[in-house]
């Protein structure tokens, strides 16, 4: 589609998505109502008001608090998945990969390629377009991301009348990048948004649907884990937009970092989606636009018409190596436009990518790339890796990573 199309979509999308509502400026009304005491609830909160678990506890403790806190937060922390001083040998062999490898000279000459972030007021973050080094494949493909992703994906609801939208004990890995980020640096930040579609969540058909209760009045029955259509989206073809149906994007930290070293924000309402679907139907909003969205970028959440959302983002609290941070796909998210800290703040990008049709139709494509030593199929195609000295290849993989990576089959 053309600009000229899509906007036209958007018109007549948004006059079918108003007659879904009896009144849609009520219906934001009431939501916004909502996101008001939430966000009053966040600002109130002494304490972090992410929930918090421990590794060692996932598989014991009774679950229904933490289960609970979850759903109505959209993220997750769960503490020491890791071995600190494992992680710290990893994130040493990270930076050699990096140096050894001369990523920074490579990097001079393809600047550019990556747009996905490119209309994200911070502009390009210090998140590395590297894939396959020996610290991303040990903690994607461990034992312990196995539990973490199982535990995860078992938190939605994935089966509806006896058919599973996914597997959430058989679990994909989907290669993402890295972040290493140096103390001082205060221009490479990225401002608040959503991944997983932009204009979409809008157009979409199966958008539509998962987001239906919302724009029809009943946003008090919206549940956001409610599997669902999730799996059948279509997203505009773009570098660097998810192909994937992620239960929770996600990292695990390599370095201690806490708020104001430059690490993540989150705006922890997982219903916040729909203060941001609703608002774009409202009269000051031009009729060809929604928000700032942007086909093909990243789901922007921006002052001029979320003001109130934004006011509830918060940064994470203080993470060690080993530790791992989820959230949600309709979670609001931003790093820290400034690192004030004196330590790097590194993390490698881990989501959780259960079985489904969806999901293997991109594993195929990427174990291609995987072999190949190049970029994933949802990113820049800036190939740094492939002769880099170091790098995974399939002689290294254990027989579970080889069917997470869709090598072999998983039956
Ligand atoms: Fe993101």
């Amino acid at each position: 589609m053309n600009l000229i199309e899509i906007q036209n979509r958007i018109i007549s999308e948004k006059i079918r998505l108003r007659k879904k509502s009896k009144n849609f400026v009520n219906n934001f009304k009431k939501i916004e109502k909502y996101i008001q005491k939430e966000v009053a609830i966040i600002k109130e909160s002494k304490d972090s008001i992410i929930p918090e678990i421990e590794f060692e506890d996932i598989s014991f403790k009774d679950q229904t608090i933490i289960k609970d806190k979850v759903f109505k937060r959209g993220c997750v922390i769960i503490r020491n998945v890791f071995d600190k001083k494992k992680v710290i040998e990893l994130n040493e062999d990270l930076d050699k990969y990096v140096l050894e490898n001369n990523y920074f000279e490579d990097q001079k000459k393809k600047i550019g390629i990556d747009k996905y972030f490119s209309d994200l007021k911070s502009g390009k973050p210090q998140i590395f377009g590297l894939y396959w080094s020996k610290a991303q494949s040990e903690i994607r493909h461990s034992k312990e991301m196995e539990t973490v992703k199982k535990w995860l994906n078992n938190l939605w609801n994935y089966n509806y009348k006896g058919k599973h939208v996914f597997d959430p004990n058989r679990e994909l890995v989907y290669a993402d990048r890295v972040r290493r980020r140096e103390p001082g640096d205060d221009t490479l930040g990225l401002s608040p948004h959503c991944d997983a579609g932009s204009i979409e969540r809008w157009t979409d058909k199966a958008y539509q649907k998962i987001y239906n209760d919302i724009f029809s009045d009943n946003f008090e029955n919206f549940n956001p884990y409610d599997a669902r259509y999730r799996d059948e989206t279509i997203e505009f073809e773009s570098p660097a937009v998810a192909h994937v149906f992620r239960t929770f994007q996600g990292w695990t930290a390599l370095t201690e970092q806490g708020p104001n070293d430059g690490t993540l924000q989150l705006i922890p309402i997982a219903k916040g989606m729909s203060y941001v679907l609703t608002r774009a139907l409202l009269d000051d909003v031009p009729e060809n636009e929604l928000c700032g969205s942007k086909a093909g970028k990243a789901l922007s959440i921006n002052e001029k018409y979320h003001s109130l959302l934004l006011e509830g983002l918060i940064s994470i609290p203080k993470m060690n190596p080993g530790d791992t941070i989820w959230w949600h796909p309709d979670v609001v998210h931003a790093v820290e436009e400034k690192h004030q800290g004196k330590n790097y703040s590194n993390v490698i990008y881990v989501g959780a990518t259960p079985y489904c049709k969806k999901n293997i139709d991109y594993i195929k494509k990427q174990s291609k790339k995987f072999i190949e030593g190049k970029s994933p199929p949802d990113f820049a195609p800036e190939d740094y890796e492939v002769n880099y000295k170091g790098r995974v290849t399939t002689n290294d993989l254990s027989e579970l990573a080889k069917k997470q990576l869709g090598l072999v089959d998983w039956n």
